[in-house]
């Protein structure tokens, strides 16, 4: 028989449950400070938090990002910790109803926010090395956060070693920002696209045709890719051809979100939810996963 006492402390227990829970998935609402179009698709929104507070991720972190009645999406922080000033970024592509919503918004607008989610990329542990950085198409949105926390604190790591890839030119993402890292004479910028256009005077082939072009030291080579799953794996022979250890290679592994937050499994690949232990795993963490890539 269960006495008062216990049933009172498994009420207790279901309600601090309970309040748990509505706490992790109540959304803070975030203004939209300006809105960017990058190209046809994509869309950069910056936007802040009530008070000025600071979201406080890291590169590599996502939020579950909500539009009133119609649903949330996970999407990655696209600037820097480093260049946070009490706003952050993300980077959308309008591809459905959540993200054709935010598409739709102004200047002033709202939008519900929960997060900073995932562990992001160990980026202190790659102080002291070179870094190469791979993303391919859409993949230089939650990059460019690490890339711009790298160049911020540049004098702490080797080189840096920059393969973009997108289909045409006008799929290229953050043009301008594209523009400052080839011109520094600290970052080895290569840039690709798999077809030309007439203004297009660049390399034309998919990312992996850019490796050649680069040679590492790869004991002393950090590699973070992050793109389309069809890429991984080419990219990953790359990589390993390369020499570099599996350790050392870390990528970003897209799966389909719901909660964020370990509760619902949406996001399992075996015995991992990539929305808690990841979405940034080193391949020898995912070695093995390969449904996942
Ligand atoms: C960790 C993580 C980070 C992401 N970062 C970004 C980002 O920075 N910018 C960005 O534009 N997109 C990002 N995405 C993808 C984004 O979450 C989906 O495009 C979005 O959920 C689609 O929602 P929707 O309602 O607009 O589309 P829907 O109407 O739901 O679906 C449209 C299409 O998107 C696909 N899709 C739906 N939900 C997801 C999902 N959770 N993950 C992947 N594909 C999905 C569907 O298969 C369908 O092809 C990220 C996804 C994850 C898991
Ligand atoms: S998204 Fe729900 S458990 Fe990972």
């Amino acid at each position: 028989m269960i006495t008062s006492s216990a049933l009172n402390h498994l009420v207790a227990r279901k309600q601090n449950h309970n309040h748990v829970n509505e706490e992790l998935f109540t959304p803070i609402i975030a203004r939209l400070e300006s809105i960017k179009q990058l190209t046809e698709l994509e869309k950069v929104f910056k936007l802040n938090l009530p008070d000025g507070i600071s979201l406080g991720h890291r590169p590599g972190q996502f939020v579950e990002v909500s539009s009133l009645g119609i649903g949330e999406a996970p999407i990655s922080i696209s600037s820097s910790p480093s260049r946070s000033n009490g706003s952050f970024e993300m980077c959308v592509r309008k591809v459905g109803d959540v993200t054709s919503a935010l598409h739709n918004l102004e200047v002033g607008d709202t939008m519900g926010i929960r997060g900073p989610y995932g562990r992001g990329f160990p980026y202190e542990k790659f102080r002291g090395k070179d870094i190469l950085f791979a993303p391919g198409g859409l993949g230089l949105a939650p990059l460019r956060s690490l890339i711009n926390q790298v160049l911020d604190e540049r004098a702490l790591y080797g080189r840096v070693i920059i393969l973009y890839g997108a289909r045409n030119p006008s799929e290229l993402l953050f043009k301008d920002e594209l523009k400052e890292w080839g011109e520094r004479d600290d970052v080895e910028l290569h840039l690709t696209v798999d077809r030309g256009d007439e203004s297009w005077t660049g390399h034309i082939g998919v990312i992996t045709t850019l490796f050649p072009q680069i040679s590492v030291y790869p004991r002393n080579t950090v590699a973070i890719t992050v793109g389309p799953p069809v890429m991984y794996r080419f990219v990953l022979m790359e990589l390993l051809g390369k020499g570099i250890s599996e350790g050392n290679i870390w990528m970003s592994l897209e799966r389909h979100m719901k909660c964020g937050v370990g509760k619902c499994g949406h996001c399992q690949i075996n015995h991992i939810y990539a929305c808690q232990s990841g979405p940034a795993f080193s391949y020898a963490e995912i070695k093995g996963l390969e449904e996942a890539l």
